[in-house]
């Protein structure tokens, strides 16, 4: 296991119901790929969705059922990756709450998905606390697995960065003992003179120039070291590469490739616009968003030769099809050779191909709902054991434990 292979990733998404091609173009290819390769975490965002959606909230459950069927019928393997509800996992509101204590109201101000989201859901108040939280409650997510890459959409890069904000600050506030500095001190002193003089000069060079070798060096003089105790052996060993204890590590953010599957329109597929085509879309509705999509305008009657460029039709054969079949495209619809209903056929038959194996494992899962709760419940649980893992850490750094 190399380095990042060793990092856990973890990801959420807020319920909003059915999937479509969008996203299994974007978002879940990418993580079908990436739980072969790390410790995944994915999980349903209820939360998150209750953060706009407070006062309806009669949508998210079903809608958490029909992602959660979505993201197994496209392959997310339960036997792989640990696949979770975030509100069945409490620990995150604790790690939410804990770290509130001690994050600047004016970090959360400036994240520019507050103001944007207020702006463009105007006629819904988000003047509220939890919306304000939403950030911090996402670097609860994250942190509480200590995840070290988390993929996400270019718009989510801010709430990774304000992620590690918060763990840097929580490492700085609660990762340091009380004058561990004089201490460290002190405890090179007990080394000798020379000792203590060749300790500073190391990690000097280390801090000062990166020099790994100065930090090895001076690493395996702590560890050589006699007559000194346990306690000031890690004190030393900790003051070299900084004064602070790593309780929670900073995440990367591990940004998704942008998604080329357009939607029916041309635009970006999304429920918004109104131009999807849903993963367990029933194939005779494929057939008939296809047949009805838009074209080269310049086509108005079947001799009018057309260019592929302008058409969002050839954006679904530069997904659908093989070469053989795009020189066709070029050529016939050039040459007003190929009418469109001809042409967008291989399309139709490319997207019914891809659909045809999900829509039957999401059907699997619609007709057993009992083994799609106990995969929930499962995965519910080893989540949980990980972040109370992590609880544990947090709160005794912060002195919350009672005994
Ligand atoms: N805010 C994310 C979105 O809207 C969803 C999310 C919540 C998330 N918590 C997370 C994503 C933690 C990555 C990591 O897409
Ligand atoms: Fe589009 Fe094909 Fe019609 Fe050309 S022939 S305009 S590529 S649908």
């Amino acid at each position: 296991m190399n380095l990042s292979s060793s990092q856990r990733v973890l990801s959420g998404m807020r319920p909003t119901g059915a999937l479509h091609l969008g996203h299994l173009h974007g978002v879940l290819k990418n993580w079908v790929k990436l739980q072969y390769e790390h410790r995944c975490f994915f999980f349903v965002a209820d939360w998150h969705a209750l953060t706009t959606l407070y006062d309806d909230t009669s949508k998210i459950s079903p809608s958490v059922w029909e992602m959660l069927i979505d993201w197994l019928a496209v392959g997310i393997n339960p036997s792989e990756s640990t696949l979770f509800i975030q509100s069945k996992v409490p620990e995150h509101a604790e790690l939410h709450l804990l770290l509130s204590m001690s994050t600047p109201l004016s970090w959360l101000e400036r994240i520019p998905t507050y103001k944007d989201q207020q702006q463009k859901l105007k006629d819904k108040d988000l003047s509220t606390y939890g919306f304000l939280g939403y950030p911090l409650l996402q670097s609860a997510d994250i942190l509480i697995y200590k995840a070290g890459l988390v993929p996400v959409g270019e718009d989510q890069v801010a709430h990774v960065e304000i992620t590690r904000e918060v763990a840097r600050r929580f490492n700085y506030i609660y990762g340091r003992e009380k004058n561990f500095e004089k201490k460290a001190l002190d405890a090179a002193k007990k080394m000798g003179k020379k000792n203590k003089k060749l300790y500073q000069e190391l990690r000097k060079r280390y801090q000062e120039q990166g020099d790994d070798e100065a930090l090895e060096t001076a690493r395996a003089l702590v560890e050589s070291q006699q007559n000194i105790n346990l306690g000031d052996k890690k004190r030393l060993l900790g003051y070299l590469d900084g004064d602070t204890k790593i309780i929670l590590p900073e995440p990367d953010s591990l940004l998704t490739p942008m998604s080329k599957m357009p939607g029916i329109d041309g635009q970006k597929m999304s429920k918004s616009y109104n131009n999807t085509i849903a993963l367990r879309e029933p194939p005779s509705s494929v057939e008939q968003k296809i047949r009805t999509m838009p074209t080269d305008p310049a086509r108005v009657r079947r001799t009018d030769p057309g260019d592929p460029k302008k058409c969002p039709v050839w954006d679904f054969h530069k997904i659908y099809s093989d070469d053989d079949t795009r020189t066709w495209v070029q050529n016939g619809c050039k040459s007003a050779d190929i009418g469109c209903i001809e042409c967008k056929q291989p399309v139709i038959e490319g997207v019914l191909a891809e659909l045809k194996p999900i829509q039957e494992r999401a059907q699997q899962y619609i007709e057993d709902p009992d083994a799609l709760r106990s995969i929930m419940n499962e995965g519910c649980e080893n989540a949980r054991a990980v972040a109370r893992e992590t609880l544990d850490e947090v709160r005794q750094a912060m002195g919350l434990v009672y005994r």
